[in-house]
């Protein structure tokens, strides 16, 4: 009971981040052209979803002053899983070469690169060896959703929420904001 209480965060991410693969297995088995575009969606979904989630867990601390190095990591690591699975289910369709005939194709592929360092560093380990220059690597995060929103776009899919939703993040994090909106939380503490 005390490992959940301590642990129950980032169990409910890892269990959210799971269960979409019931759906993603049977689409798999059943095979043909319409599955296959069922799978793009559900991997392209879940990794754009959990990218915007994880990017959404500082503008949260920031207003709510709520955060947890852990359930952060977890929603990084989900991020990237979705994204490699994504990747592998196109190269299971379509063949690798097929990535580089297609401008957001290749967009998709520099984030999938960029996001294997941050999924190799998401732990306590990395961290404490990494020192400032983890911070420096979390940074190719902005670079990544930049390029995923932009692979979206140009494939006409839902993107505009999830610019929107990170968007709004990024205004919060602008130091001027950020430190207002600390100053203004702290205040009312005081009263
Ligand atoms: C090598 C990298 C990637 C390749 C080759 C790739 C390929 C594809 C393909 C073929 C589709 C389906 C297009 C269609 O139905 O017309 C798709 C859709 C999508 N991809 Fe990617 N992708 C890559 C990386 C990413 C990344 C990094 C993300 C986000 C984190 C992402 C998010 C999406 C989303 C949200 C969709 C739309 C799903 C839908 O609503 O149907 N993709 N991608």
């Amino acid at each position: 009971m005390a490992f959940f209480k301590k642990n129950y965060g980032w169990l409910i991410v890892s269990v959210l981040a799971t269960l979409p693969l019931i759906p993603l297995v049977k689409t798999g088995f059943d095979g043909g052209k319409e599955n296959i575009d069922m799978l793009y969606h559900i991997s392209g979904e879940f990794s754009i979803r959990w990218m915007t989630a994880v990017l959404t867990c500082t503008p949260f601390f920031i207003l709510f002053g709520v955060t947890n190095l852990f359930v952060r990591q977890a929603m990084g690591i989900a991020t990237a899983v979705w994204s490699l699975l994504h990747f592998i289910l196109f190269i299971w369709a379509e063949g690798f070469l097929e990535t580089f005939t297609q401008f957001n194709y290749v967009a998709g592929f520099v984030a999938v690169l960029l996001l294997i360092p941050l999924l190799l560093t998401s732990n306590r380990i990395s961290m404490r060896f990494l020192k400032t220059n983890w911070k420096k690597l979390q940074r190719f995060a902005y670079l990544i959703i930049f390029l995923s929103l932009l692979h979206i776009a140009i494939l006409d899919k839902t993107w505009l929420i999830y610019a929107i939703i990170v968007g709004i993040g990024f205004i919060i994090r602008i130091p001027f904001i950020k430190h207002n909106i600390l100053q203004w939380r702290q205040n009312r503490k005081a009263v």
